[in-house]
């Protein structure tokens, strides 16, 4: 077995701020092979999320671990990502459950995928079956898997059991949770209701989820128009809509809530408009309606090994059978500079501007 050394770059941070003033682009340390019950990572794709933002910015209750490497004169960073595709490249002398070439994803959380490289503990890691031939999991498939699909799925099973033909409402739809619940959703015989935010594009837009599998697209000033409630009442036959999943919170959300039928169950996974989430008393008092908060971090913390394993199996089985494609975002922009996860090298490239 090969005794190599890896070599090291990584996205940093110093200090918690503005991504577009505290990230850089370093090289560390070659990294060295692997002490014995290590393993040997290279990162072949490393997603951005909209919580990597938030852990940059000192926001997020997660964080990654401070390191500190002397001999390139720096005393504390920190590493960001949270997700990512990594390749064993050299497994340790006394690891007899990892070979080299596999698939890892990530099970600690904020484990630091921002890098080109990196020694992990086996423990740390969940390794990627793949099929041997024909094979749908494409590495994009396989670095995203971790966040946005198992979220997708947690709230569609968790709240409520929902039968063939059950509506579904959700805004944020284009979302990367939000094409993982049209996708879902489709291939349980689930009907979706999506909205999103207005924009020029919006025939585009609602033409790509409907590709996807969304039965119903929508923007949030339809949500005040009493014509689409009036469609709305039409398209779902009267039927009640018995769960609504907000990525985004605010009046979007209130509005949205008020489409949900009796004893409903409202799921929230995000905040991305940064406005308070208020809903009508009434919905409460005479709907019966259920609000709920959904961090897929805290699932990994509860579920056990064989629950994890089971939605992932679920999912894994979407892919191969096509009903579940990755929307993977390849880069971020933020003020100042890209970040750019290249398909082409598959390594981080910053491109200051
Ligand atoms: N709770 C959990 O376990 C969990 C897991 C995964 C993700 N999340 C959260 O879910 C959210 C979506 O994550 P993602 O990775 O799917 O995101 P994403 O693919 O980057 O999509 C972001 C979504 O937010 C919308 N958006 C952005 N700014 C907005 C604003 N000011 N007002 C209204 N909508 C806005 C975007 O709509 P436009 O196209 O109109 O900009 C898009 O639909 C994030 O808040 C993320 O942190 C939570």
């Amino acid at each position: 077995m090969s005794k190599r050394s890896l070599t090291q770059r990584a996205i940093i941070f110093q200090s918690h701020g503005d991504p577009s003033q505290v990230l850089s682009a370093k090289t560390l340390p070659d990294l060295q092979p692997p002490p014995p019950s290590s393993l040997a990572v290279r990162f072949a794709l490393s997603p951005i999320n909209p919580s990597d933002i938030n852990v940059i910015q000192g926001i997020y209750p997660s964080q990654p671990h401070v390191r500190t490497s002397k001999e390139v004169g720096l005393d504390e960073y920190y590493i960001p990502g949270n997700e990512g595709l990594g390749i064993v490249e050299e497994v340790g002398s006394s690891v007899s459950e990892f070979s080299e070439g596999d698939w890892v994803i990530m099970k600690r959380s904020q484990a630091g995928t921002w890098a080109s490289a990196a020694i992990l503990d086996p423990k740390d890691v969940i390794r990627i079956p793949r099929k041997p031939n024909s094979s749908k999991l494409t590495e994009a498939h396989a670095a995203t898997l971790t966040v946005n699909p198992p979220t997708a799925w947690g709230m569609l099973t968790k709240f409520i059991e929902l039968k063939e033909g059950d509506w579904v409402v959700q805004n944020g739809a284009n979302s990367a949770v939000g094409q993982a619940v049209i996708q879902i959703a489709k291939r349980r015989g689930l009907q979706t209701l999506n909205f999103v935010r207005n924009r020029p594009n919006f025939v585009e837009l609602k033409e790509q989820l409907s590709s996807i599998g969304a039965t119903q697209v929508f923007t949030y000033d339809d949500l005040s128009d009493k014509a689409t409630k009036q469609k709305i009442k039409e398209v779902t036959a009267g039927k009640e809509i018995r769960l609504g999943l907000n990525c985004v919170g605010g009046k979007e959300t209130s509005l949205m809530a008020t489409l949900l039928g009796k004893d409903a169950h409202l799921v929230s996974y995000g905040a991305m408009s940064k406005q308070p989430l208020s809903l009508p008393t009434s919905l409460f008092i005479f709907k019966n309606l259920t609000s709920h908060g959904y961090w897929q971090s805290r699932w990994y913390q509860d579920c056990s090994p064989q629950e994890r394993d089971a939605m992932f199996n679920d999912i894994l089985d979407m892919i191969e059978d096509g009903s579940v494609r990755s929307p993977l975002k390849w880069r971020i922009k933020i003020d100042g500079f890209r970040l750019v996860i290249s398909p082409r090298t598959r390594n981080l490239e910053v491109d200051w501007r």
